[in-house]
């Protein structure tokens, strides 16, 4: 049985993409029951359209505070009745009902190695402390600003000629090989989030050209 999704975005989409192509591909066993953003100008909303998935737009300016808002995201989200929700470039803290109703089942994609460079500037910080390499990783997400345990990541070398650009568009290269597989391992049980994360397969390895750990997507259940 393929894993149900709500994907949360607020921009490109661009791991959404990667999900569902690796999805269309047979390589990720998951279905995408639900893309939700808070920006009705989304462009991953465009994307979800033209790939037959269905969508929901929950503004924060149309609620009238922050809680009526958290309580609008945990209905449109429930509705689909996700196993798991992936937030992808989501702008926003989720808050405590949506954290409560989907309690271990929420993992997020965030661009620099955690615990380093949390926050929405995690290149430009990864080049300003010097770094010699950074990456992705995914992580469970609770109710802390890209905390959470961490289930995965994928390193990529910083080179001296980076901007924050050019860094950030290496990292989400990686970013579209973790994510949909992390999934995928999650749909086979080889990740367990509830009742605590548990990695059952734990092997150093390279994929894709990137050191990765653990190595994800290559074995059975
Ligand atoms: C990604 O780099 C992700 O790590 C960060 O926001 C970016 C979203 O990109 N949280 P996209 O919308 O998936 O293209």
């Amino acid at each position: 049985m393929a894993l149900k999704l709500a994907v949360l975005i607020s921009g490109r989409g661009s791991n959404l993409a990667a999900i569902q192509r690796e999805i269309e591909a047979g390589r990720c066993h998951a279905q995408i029951g639900i893309v939700v953003s808070d920006r009705g100008s989304a462009a991953g909303l465009a994307f979800a359209a033209e790939h037959g998935l269905a969508t929901a737009v929950v503004p924060m300016r149309a609620h009238p505070d922050r809680a009526a808002w958290d309580r609008a995201l945990t209905e449109a989200v429930a509705a689909s009745q996700p196993e798991l929700i992936v937030t992808a470039g989501f702008m926003r803290i989720l808050g405590a009902p949506f954290l409560e109703r989907f309690a271990r089942r929420i993992i997020n994609v965030h661009p620099a190695l955690l615990p380093l460079f949390p926050g929405t500037r995690a290149p430009a910080l990864a080049i300003g402390a010097g770094v010699r390499l950074s990456g992705c990783s995914v992580h469970v997400v609770d109710g802390g600003m890209d905390s959470g345990p961490i289930i995965a990541q994928s390193a990529v070398p910083v080179l001296p000629a980076d901007s924050a650009a050019s860094l950030h568009e290496r990292i989400q290269r990686a970013e579209h090989a973790l994510l949909p597989r992390v999934i995928d391992a999650i749909a086979r049980g080889a990740i367990a989030l509830e009742p605590e994360l548990s990695l059952r397969d734990s092997i150093l390895g390279s994929a894709d050209g990137m050191l990765t750990f653990p190595q994800l997507g290559d074995g059975a259940p």
